[in-house]
């Protein structure tokens, strides 16, 4: 059967004239790095229980079991570069006047591919903080904190809250948006999941980039199937080309004035 490719004319219609311009990330993005996603095949709640690893009380009961988990998760991160998924949306910052990257990926490739002030809402893995005072583990120092407190990884478990400005900033984002993408998430995991939702009734265009259907699917704007690698550069590098253009007109003509 042919592969027809879907019809963007709408989108860069509306793309090319909005103002702000806001991203939702998931595991889905860091998947052509090499990262496991979660949920996926190969995901990494198909082989562990988050139970027993990605909870405070798992970390009450059985603190060298996370940390050996976690220190699994960083090794992987060790050897992976981002993807041109993350590279297009760091390019994307140059196309929009307002551009908000919202993330629920906690392995920093966003920022590695150069993008600026990545709203993380689920933490980052490749930071430790004290469980008891929150200070955050300087280079070299052991597992206890100063105040006597253990460290942990600053990320998110479940059945805790998300840092409070991180998911203000996402909600107030996301509700002020005029085209929102949902990238490579599930759309599953609350309170990260409404805001394709909450962008949509705020009257965004939202667009979805995933393989597989989400719950989002049926209610997106556009919803692309296949990976965030191959779709965000046609996406995105068109309005970068255009942005570009713009920028040249506007530049003011510094040839010389032939004097004699
Ligand atoms: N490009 C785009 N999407 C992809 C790709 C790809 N190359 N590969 C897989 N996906 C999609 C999958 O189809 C799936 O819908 O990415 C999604 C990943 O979903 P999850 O594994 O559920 O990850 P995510 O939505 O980020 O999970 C949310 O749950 O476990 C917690 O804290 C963890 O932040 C995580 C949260």
């Amino acid at each position: 059967m042919e592969h027809t490719e879907p019809d963007l004319s709408h989108y860069f219609e509306v793309a090319r004239s909005v103002k702000h311009c806001a991203v939702l990330t998931g595991a889905g993005v860091s998947a052509e790095s090499g990262m496991p996603t979660f949920r996926g095949e190969g995901g990494l709640w198909k082989e562990f229980r988050p139970e027993e690893l990605a909870t405070p009380e798992a970390f009450a009961r059985n603190p060298e079991l996370v940390w050996e988990w976690y220190d699994y998760r960083r090794g992987i991160l060790e050897g992976i570069e981002p993807n041109e998924g993350h590279r297009a949306l760091a390019a994307a910052e140059k196309v929009f006047d307002i551009f908000t990257l919202i993330t629920q990926n906690v392995d920093g490739l966003h920022q590695s591919a150069g993008s600026s002030d990545v709203i993380e809402l689920h933490g980052n893995i490749r930071r430790d903080r004290c469980n008891i005072c929150d200070a955050c583990r300087g280079e070299g120092e052991g597992r206890q904190c100063r105040c006597g407190g253990p460290y942990r990884p600053d990320v998110v478990w479940f059945g805790e809250s998300l840092p409070q400005d991180a998911i203000a900033r996402g909600f107030e984002a996301a509700g002020s948006s005029d085209l929102f993408f949902s990238i490579g998430t599930s759309t599953q995991v609350y309170p990260a999941e409404q805001l394709p939702f909450v962008a949509q009734d705020a009257g965004a265009f939202v667009v979805e980039v995933n393989p597989e259907p989400t719950p989002l699917t049926p209610l997106a704007t556009l919803s692309l199937r296949g990976p965030s690698g191959y779709w965000m550069p046609r996406l995105i590098d068109p309005l970068l080309d255009a942005a570009q253009d713009t920028a040249l007109d506007a530049a003011p003509d510094t040839a010389c004035e032939d004097l004699v």
